[in-house]
């Protein structure tokens, strides 16, 4: 399978991973936010056929955000005079796998070539975690994917912020 650059020739209009939130950027806005420079989309693709996509923009991970004992944790990572009140991070936007291919470890398969990719281009900026406001109903996935979750626990938000130290894979 392929990894692409979502560009203006690929039609879009028939992935369907069961979120319509998640179908409509793609088919809708993903095209205008790589345009304004917002967020980068990416598909996965086997032949001409859309199995899954992300999108990765600029982040950052920040005591603000976290729950106190996960900050605590997290800042034992660095020395002692790098324990700052947040560290830059490159976050997935969105991430969704088609329907039909559910189940098949395309979502690991393609976690796994973004965070090599990552991991071996570096670019000019240096970023320490990837980030993502993770689905609750997704929240096991990223996990087993080694995320883990930052911020507290609210009872009304759909979404839980988590983060994956980039450290793991040196
Ligand atoms: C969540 C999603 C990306 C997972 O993709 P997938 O290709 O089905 O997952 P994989 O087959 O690669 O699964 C890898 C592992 O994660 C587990 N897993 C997958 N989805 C899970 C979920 N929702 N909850 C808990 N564990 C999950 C699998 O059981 C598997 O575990 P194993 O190694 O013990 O067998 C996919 O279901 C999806 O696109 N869902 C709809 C959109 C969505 O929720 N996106 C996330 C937005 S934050």
């Amino acid at each position: 399978m392929q990894l692409v650059r979502l560009t203006s020739d690929q039609d879009c209009s028939q992935f369907d991973c069961g979120d319509k939130d998640l179908n409509e950027f793609l088919r809708d806005d993903a095209l205008d936010f790589s345009e304004q420079r917002i967020a980068n989309t990416f598909l996965l693709k086997d032949n001409d056929t859309i199995v899954a996509y992300l999108c990765l923009l600029n982040d950052k991970v920040s005591q603000e955000e976290a729950a106190n004992n996960k900050w605590k944790n997290l800042k034992k990572n660095f020395p002692e005079n790098k324990r700052f009140s947040s560290y830059p991070a490159i976050k997935i936007g969105r991430f969704a796998v088609s329907s039909s291919y559910r189940g098949k470890n395309v979502g690991r398969l393609l976690m796994n070539r973004i965070k090599d990719l990552l991991n071996e281009n570096p670019n000019y900026s240096a970023f320490r975690y990837l980030t993502v406001d993770a689905y609750i109903s997704a929240i096991g996935f990223y996990e087993k994917n080694k995320f883990k979750v930052l911020s507290p626990q609210t009872q009304d938000k759909h979404t839980r912020l988590m983060f994956f130290d980039m450290k793991e894979l040196s």
